[in-house]
């Protein structure tokens, strides 16, 4: 079954089969990531971390341990899969935990890989657990146990591996078994970006687009980025239409602001579903301790979207906190959905 495996050739960034990752749909989006460690920006560390394993790596000629990358959604996990496989010169195929639905998805995938390819497996905390058994031995001994007749009859079968890097990516290391977390040689866990770092990768996507963007533009287009490479270029490409056609063409703070208000995304960078969120603790729960499931019911969403996608961002500025009873909102998110703080007194 390959319906759900996409390939990538690293050379080309090219499509070489399959389907697409949706994020990769707009053809502009593959020329936004940075290709290598040295055009990436921020992450520090986990860069250094990198530039200095890939190059033990090539000495020893042996593959790159491998990889585990925690952090939410945006921060970058799938673009360093690229920029690895890029830099150890191999192909990556990009897989996710659910669409691994049977052991044989997994295995048509691991004997086709060659050494120093890269298998990325997204929210690999979703693959099916008699799928992840199959990972276990692919990773430890590059090998796949295949198992024939039942009971006195078993047989078993071991099939070589080439020697490939399993990168796997989760926004819940909590959810992964002992058994494969520990098998990971790279752990990292991603974080949201600073100011400046969202700045400086708006300005490098701007001059990528052919967009002119000035500083006032680059600040307040970070400003309401969630702290998120991703956010700041999707915002762009729409702060960009409206500038070529309401304005004059250049990104500056009042054509940030006026694109990214028809966006509903606000001088926080909270967009509707961040808003209803916190209005929902504050007007239905009293300001909270509320569960997360009680949150996801009168919102009707899903409570995976909330956990992983809208409380992260939240969390970070203080707009909540988490406590062992429940979500709490915080006074800085009375305070910037214009409630008067006192008023939380009065419930
Ligand atoms: N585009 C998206 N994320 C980026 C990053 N971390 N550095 C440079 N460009 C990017």
């Amino acid at each position: 079954m390959t319906d759900n495996i996409w390939t990538y050739a690293s050379e080309t960034h090219g499509i070489v089969s399959g389907a697409k990752l949706a994020e990769d749909r707009e053809p502009e989006f593959i020329s936004l990531r940075p290709k290598l460690l040295s055009e990436y920006i921020g992450q520090n560390e986990v860069v250094e971390t990198f530039k200095i394993a890939i190059e033990a790596a090539k000495k020893r000629n042996e593959p790159l341990d491998h990889v585990l990358f925690h952090g939410p959604p945006g921060l970058g996990k799938t673009t360093l899969a690229h920029i690895i496989a890029n830099e150890m010169g191999g192909t990556l195929t990009v897989s996710s935990g659910p669409a691994l639905e049977k052991g044989g998805d997994l295995i048509g995938i691991l004997t086709h890989l060659q050494a120093n390819d890269l298998l990325f497996i997204d929210e690999i905390h979703r693959t099916p657990k008699p799928v992840e058994e199959f990972l276990y031995p692919a990773m430890e001994d590059f090998a796949v146990d295949f198992i024939f007749d039942k009971g006195a009859h078993a047989r078993s079968h071991r099939f070589r591996l080439n020697h490939f890097t399993l990168v796997g990516a989760t926004t819940r290391v909590g959810l992964l078994s002992a058994p494969l977390r520990d098998r990971f040689g790279i752990f990292r866990s991603l974080d949201f970006y600073s100011l400046e770092e969202l700045i400086t990768i708006g300005k490098r996507s701007a001059v990528i687009l052919d967009i002119e963007i000035d500083d006032e533009g680059a600040v307040e287009l970070a400003m309401r980025s969630r702290g998120t490479p991703r956010i700041v270029n999707r915002l762009l490409k729409r702060v960009r239409d409206y500038a070529q056609v309401r304005s004059d063409g250049i990104i500056r703070k009042k054509t940030v602001q006026a694109a990214l208000a028809l966006e509903g995304v606000d001088n926080k960078g909270l967009t509707h579903l961040d808003r209803r969120y916190l209005m929902t603790i504050i007007e239905f729960y009293k300001g909270g301790p509320v569960g997360i499931e009680a949150i996801a019911a009168t919102l009707q969403e899903e409570t995976d979207t909330l956990v992983d996608v809208v409380e992260p961002y939240l969390l970070k500025i203080g707009m909540i906190t988490r406590t062992s009873s429940g979500r709490k909102a915080s006074e800085s998110s009375y305070e910037h959905l214009g409630f008067a703080v006192q008023q939380k007194l009065l419930f």
